[in-house]
């Protein structure tokens, strides 16, 4: 397997190499980068945070969970390649040396390239952008001054170059659109796809596993489209979930704040819609939202489609309906008026898994429930729909007994998990409460913490 990108500005060429090198190991073991640190080695501290560019523009992404041949045609910036060729310093290594922004300096090279990447985007959300990077001894005040302080400085002529030379591509031992990957994928139905790693990628560095053979979809821009028509939203399967949030953001502000909360910055730049489906998790956030949307989930095997709703493809706790050399190929989501809440409970509010996700869409006529959908994350094995309580709720009148009963109704649809991120009472409980802030979040009452002021 052949890859070529440009590390600090210069061409790269590797042959034969594994495909799930990590490009952590490969920085640090063989080209003795060791500014870029390891931390967790599975995509949450941020202290291995690269700057990758393509026409796309510039994004962090995770070192420690981006296979090497995911950076094929990309240009790859590392902490060592963000001074100028002559040492200058980039503004945003000046103004963390002014604001102090370093002490035991193990976050720092993470921190820096996501204010490189930051201050190269333009972007100044720096909750968010910094959402992804841990620091346990400076604290984030002097790091987001720094970042504040050199927001208005240009970019580096030096940096500013990286997208332009990087577009020579190359050709690519993966499949370079839908029609490809069906083939593909068809001949070798045992292989495993990776989209953006943020799951397999933990298979290798945590589980130690070697998955082979390996498609990688990287290459299938065709799988990245997002379409908006008077009709539907159809999202493909290769979307990353920070597109995902720009575009559902808009037209369903929650769940653009469910996406918000979803990893960080690097981890939303690699994961896709696609991979949060497919993985089949019972706590993946996009699919209660999907469900609780009347999303479609579009399926293809070499020349054959199929669509089917989105809950109907979770079957059962590891179980989903896909046959081998199937892949999912896009979402769709009907136009509809914005009804939508999405909450999430996690045990730390940025970066964290969810313990329960809760997505409710119910429409109210005249003061009568027309039409309910409820689903949850983490209540099951699956991503599903709480039938009883959107029973008990369509054709009732919208108000506090209603809800009342919705809740008891819950307590029959589900059998939530147990597990070390919350027990199945806490589950209940908060699931009951979010049915609860749905109800008072419709009466126009504010209900988020990030509201609530003295
Ligand atoms: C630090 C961290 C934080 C995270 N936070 C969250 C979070 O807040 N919420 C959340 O829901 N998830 C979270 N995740 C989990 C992960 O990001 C998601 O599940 C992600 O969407 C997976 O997408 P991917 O593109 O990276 O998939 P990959 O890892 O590439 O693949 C995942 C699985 O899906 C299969 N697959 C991928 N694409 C397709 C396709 N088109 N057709 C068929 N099969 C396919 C792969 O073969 C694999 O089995 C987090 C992960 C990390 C590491
Ligand atoms: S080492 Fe922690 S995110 Fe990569
Ligand atoms: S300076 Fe020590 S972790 Fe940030």
């Amino acid at each position: 397997m052949d890859v070529r990108f440009l590390l600090n500005g210069e061409t790269v060429e590797l042959q034969g190499i594994c495909p799930t090198a990590t490009l952590l190991d490969w920085l640090r073991d063989t080209r003795r980068l060791t500014g870029t640190k390891e931390g967790c080695n599975e995509g949450d501290c941020g202290a291995c945070t690269v700057m990758v560019q393509d026409e796309a523009g510039a994004r962090t992404m995770n070192a420690c969970i981006l296979f090497l041949p995911q950076l094929d045609g990309k240009a790859v910036r590392t902490v060592e390649g963000v001074a100028g060729p002559g040492g200058q310093l980039h503004p945003v290594q000046q103004a963390m040396i002014e604001q102090h922004g370093s002490q035991c300096g193990f976050c720092t090279p993470g921190f820096i390239m996501s204010m490189v990447c930051a201050h190269t985007n333009g972007e100044t959300d720096f909750d968010d952008r910094f959402a992804g990077n841990l620091c346990r001894c400076t604290g984030y005040a002097p790091i987001i001054r720094a970042a504040e302080a050199a927001a208005d400085e240009p970019v580096p002529p030096w940096l500013a170059e990286d997208v332009a030379v990087a577009r020579y591509g190359a050709d690519l031992f993966a499949p370079r659109s839908a029609d490809e990957l069906a083939t593909v994928y068809a001949a070798e139905p045992e292989a495993v796809l990776v989209a953006g790693a943020t799951d397999v990628g933990l298979w290798v560095t945590k589980g130690l596993r070697a998955p082979a053979p390996i498609i990688f979809l990287g290459g299938c821009e065709d799988l990245k489209t997002i379409d908006v028509t008077a009709d539907n939203i159809r999202i493909g399967a290769m979307a990353d979930m920070n597109r995902v949030r720009s575009v559902m953001g808009e037209y369903h502000p929650s769940y653009g704040e469910l996406i918000r909360r979803y990893g960080s910055v690097q981890v939303r730049n690699a994961a896709t819609i696609g991979g949060n489906i497919a993985n089949g998790s019972p706590i993946g956030d996009n699919p209660p939202a999907l469900i609780a949307l009347g999303a479609a989930l579009h399926l293809r095997k070499g020349a054959d489609r199929r669509t089917i709703p989105v809950e109907d493809f979770f079957l059962d706790y590891g179980s989903q309906d896909r046959a081998p050399g199937e892949f999912v190929e896009a979402v769709s989501i009907p136009r509809q008026a914005d009804r939508l809440k999405c909450y999430k409970l996690s045990k730390r509010f940025d970066q964290d898994i969810s313990s329960v996700c809760g997505c409710f869409n119910v429409e109210v006529a005249e003061g009568r429930v027309v039409s309910a959908q409820l689903a949850f994350g983490g209540m099951a094995g699956v991503p599903k729909r709480a039938a009883r309580a959107e029973a008990c709720l369509t054709g009732a009148p919208w108000t506090s007994d209603a809800i009342a009963a919705a809740q008891q109704a819950l307590a029959e649809d589900f059998t939530p998990l147990d597990d070390m991120r919350a027990s199945a009472a806490y589950r209940l409980g908060a699931a009951q409460a979010f049915l609860a802030r749905y109800f008072a979040e419709s009466l126009g009452q504010v209900v988020s913490v990030l509201e609530v002021s003295a």
